[in-house]
């Protein structure tokens, strides 16, 4: 079965770039390729949702030289909302958006309006993103709404994803075998596949065989094999 949501861990821009005695942000450069990439290949092969972690609330931690050069890439990925609208993309933007310059909010704001009616493929951006904060941000708002106890759905409606589909599958490039503070409630049951290519180098052969190894998998949500 092709999962109806991956989500990615777009890791290895870094060393992508420092591979090649290039500067560090032409792997963040090489690695936009690889997103608009994969969201041609979600469409091709059927994928409904694709979620991309670009931005994480540790990442703040980058050198500011490093924090604008993201930026800027957001900011033209922000502007090609006729390209998605064509596409029939339905753009989303999960995480803390409110600590971002007022340009880029209001880019995010537009992006998600004008592809609000689209039905084809529904992108996620994770922008300023951590389960932490998006936790402790759900139970903040649960509070002020009056509540004394919550029920799971309550909680759920109150996550970044209150409107998407839990993931079915987390994939991680770049070697590295951890979450990193990434949709760690939502992936409760998802499959997670780790993978050694660093994330410029993701390309179709790599993408077809995440959903091969997917469809090999058996999902039991903690009871028996069916
Ligand atoms: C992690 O690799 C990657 C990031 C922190 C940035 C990801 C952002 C992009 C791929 C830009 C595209 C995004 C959009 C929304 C157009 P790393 O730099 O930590 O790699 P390293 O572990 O090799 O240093």
């Amino acid at each position: 079965m092709t999962p109806s949501h991956i989500a990615f861990i777009m890791d290895g821009n870094g060393r992508w770039a420092e591979h090649r005695h290039l500067p560090r942000k032409y792997g963040h450069k090489m690695g936009t390729k690889t997103l608009d990439l994969v969201v041609n290949l979600a469409m091709k092969y059927e994928v409904k949702t694709v979620t991309f972690y670009a931005f994480s609330t540790e990442n703040w931690t980058r050198p500011k030289s490093e924090i604008d050069y993201l930026f800027q890439i957001f900011r033209r990925f922000l502007s090609e909302i006729d390209k998605y609208r064509d596409k029939n993309v339905r753009l989303r933007f999960i995480g803390n958006l409110a600590k971002f310059p007022a340009d880029i909010v209001d880019s995010c704001e537009k992006m998600v309006s004008e592809t609000a009616k689209n039905d084809g493929l529904n992108v996620v951006i994770a922008l300023n993103y951590g389960s932490w904060e998006e936790i402790t941000t759900a139970v903040n708002s649960l509070l002020a709404s009056g509540k004394t106890s919550v029920t799971k759905d309550d909680v759920v409606s109150a996550l970044y994803t209150h409107d998407i589909d839990f993931p079915d599958l987390v994939v991680r490039t770049g070697g590295e075998v951890r979450l990193s503070n990434f949709l760690l409630l939502q992936s409760a049951y998802s499959e997670f596949i780790f993978t050694d290519l660093l994330w410029p180098d993701f390309d179709e052969k790599a993408f077809v065989s995440v959903l091969d190894e997917y469809a090999s998998r058996v999902r039991k949500y903690g009871g028996l094999k069916s």
